[in-house]
Formats: structure tokens, C-alpha cells, sequence
């Protein structure tokens, strides 16, 4: 079916099934243009927590649709692909986190919300890399923070916030495609161009980088700042959603083979079907559910 008639499609039955559609910044183009709201990991949880539909269509993947669902039992979160997942938030698991906590009885446990629900039911606050920075910053100095899965954001946060932190060692493959010989190169092409990166990525690029921002920041930041060219550190999605918001500026994605697989198994089809057969619905056991949402809500306040 040609792509007109697929986005026609969609939106009629968008519309007469009262569903919503969320697109997180990696999506693919086509998705990015259909979307009624387009976010950062942090804007969507905010999103998926207030918005009136009770349908959500999450083009993004599994962690953020199962945050949606946990914030939002009420609602019927559909993930157009089930296997569209993060291999970062699969890095550690509930049985990890636990036997790290026993190891450091008292401390605080802070998860990005890259991170299975089970882990969330083990975490006392969650953080986006958007808030982050606040949320350790919300922590008694006295208290130990354990935090996870992300070793990089980790280490960024710990530098900047100057406090010490138990990390865990895991880390986004998509991210860790970037290498510094290529933003070099960049740099030597387009001299004028600010370097942006996502913290996901690891020091030896942070330290080629004019500053590190998540996605939402890195949309106000492109927005606010005089330049004109910008070198974008982190998922290529990010720079057809910024090419978008800014025409007159130039968006170069840092490295071509920075593409998160998982982010890219959505597509028009996968979110045709979803509207027709209302599935496949992400849903989370009570239990964990209940015990991962006050982390979560403590992100979504945060910040
Ligand atoms: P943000 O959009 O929150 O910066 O997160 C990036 C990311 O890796 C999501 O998987
Ligand atoms: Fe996970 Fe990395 Fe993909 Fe984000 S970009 S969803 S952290 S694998």
C-alpha cells in the first residue's frame, strides 16, 4: 500500500477509535510527521500520564511504553512492535539490582527509566537524562547512590554533580557507534558547527563535545543558540526532528552508524495494524506495577 493511503488510513481510524499517537525524537521520518505529540523519554511519561485518550499508540520502545502503562493503568498502551526493545535496559535485572542494594545497605537507588519495570519495583526514584541532574541533586549529600544501568550517564552525572556514585556497567550500543575520529573529522569540515552529544555516550566523545544534552535540550538549546551548524552526537532520528523545528540550520548527525535498531522497527504498517486489532498491549503485573510507579512519579515531578 503507498504511504498516502497507509497515513490516511491511520488517521481516520486514529480518529474513530479516540486513540493518540506518541513519537519519541529517534523515530523514523514518517513517523515523526504523523505523530500527535513528539518528546523526549521525559515529555512522553509526562504525556502519557495526562493526555484524555485512553488509546496510546507509543512509537518509541518497550521501556516507554511500559512506563506509560504503569503511570496510566487505566489506558490501553499499545507498542506497535513488542520486540521494539533497549538493550541498555535489559543490562541489568531485578535479581542484580537486588544483590547490589544488599551490598550497600542505606543507599539511595536511582534508575534511568531505560530500565525493565522490575527494576523500577527495586528503584526509589527513576530520572530521565532531562532531569537527571535535578534528580540526584534531590539527594540528601549524606546518602550512598547506587545508580543504573547507564555507566556513562552515570559518570556524566557523577562529574557534574560532583558526587560519587555505585554504578552499574551497562550502556546503549547505539551510542557507543560514535568515535571520536569522526567528530575530529567534522570539526576540521565544518569549524564553525557546536558539537551536542547525548550523555549516553561515552567520555572519549564527551570530551570532543561542546556540551551534552538530552533530546529535549538538545531541541531548546539548537533553538536558542546563534549558531548555525550543529554536529548532533547521539541517534540520527534526532537530526530529521531538529531539521524540521530549525530549516535554516544545519543538523549533521555525528556519526552515520549511530541508528538504534529497535527505535526503527515501527513503521506506518505495524501502527495500521495496532489501530485495527487495538494490540499488542503493553501491560504490567499488578504488583510490579504498583511498585514501580512512585519511582516514576518522583521523575515525572522532578525537573
Ligand atoms: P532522551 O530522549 O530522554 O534524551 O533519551 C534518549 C534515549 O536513549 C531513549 O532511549
Ligand atoms: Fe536503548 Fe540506546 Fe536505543 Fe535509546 S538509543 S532505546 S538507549 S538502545
Amino acid at each position: 500500500m503507498p504511504a498516502s493511503e497507509l497515513v490516511e488510513k491511520i488517521l481516520r481510524l486514529k480518529e474513530k477509535k479516540g486513540a493518540v499517537i506518541l513519537a519519541h525524537n529517534y523515530q523514523p521520518p514518517e513517523i515523526q510527521d504523523i505523530a500527535d505529540h513528539l518528546g523526549d523519554s521525559l515529555d512522553l511519561s509526562r504525556l502519557a500520564a495526562r493526555l484524555e485518550e485512553k488509546i496510546i499508540i507509543f512509537c518509541g520502545v518497550h521501556f516507554m511504553a511500559e512506563t506509560a502503562a504503569i503511570l496510566s493503568p487505566d489506558k490501553k498502551v499499545i507498542l506497535p512492535d513488542p520486540k521494539a526493545g533497549c538493550p541498555m535496559a535489559d543490562m541489568i535485572d531485578a535479581e542484580q539490582l537486588h544483590l547490589l542494594q544488599e551490598k550497600h545497605p542505606g543507599a539511595v537507588t536511582v534508575m534511568y527509566v531505560n530500565s525493565t519495570a522490575e527494576v523500577k519495583a527495586l528503584t526509589d526514584i527513576c530520572c530521565t537524562s532531562a532531569n537527571a541532574l535535578d534528580v540526584v541533586d534531590s539527594i540528601p549529600e549524606e546518602k550512598k547512590i547506587i545508580f543504573g544501568p547507564d555507566q556513562y550517564l552515570g559518570g556524566w552525572i557523577s562529574l557534574q554533580t560532583d558526587r560519587s556514585m555505585i554504578l552499574w556497567n551497562g550502556f546503549c550500543p547505539s551510542h557507543q557507534k560514535i568515535m571520536p575520529e569522526e567528530i575530529r573529522a567534522l570539526r576540521g569540515k565544518y569549524p564553525e558547527a557546536i558539537v551536542m552529544v547525548h550523555p549516553e555516550v561515552n567520555p572519549a566523545i564527551e570530551a570532543e563535545a561542546d556540551i551534552a544534552l538530552g533530546t529535549g535540550s538538545m531541541i531548546k538549546f539548537a533553538g536558542e543558540s546563534d549558531a548555525t551548524t550543529f554536529i548532533v552526537g547521539t541517534e540520527v532520528g534526532m537530526c530529521y526532528r531538529l531539521e524540521k523545528l530549525y530549516p535554516e540550520k544545519a543538523f549533521i548527525p555525528a556519526s552515520p552508524n549511530a541508528v538504534c535498531p529497535n527505535m526503527k522497527k515501527i513503521s506506518l504498517e505495524k501502527i495500521l495494524a495496532s489501530l485495527e486489532n487495538l494490540g499488542p498491549v503493553i501491560a504490567v503485573e499488578k504488583e510490579i506495577a504498583d511498585a514501580a510507579r512512585t519511582a516514576i512519579e518522583r521523575m515525572i515531578e522532578i525537573g
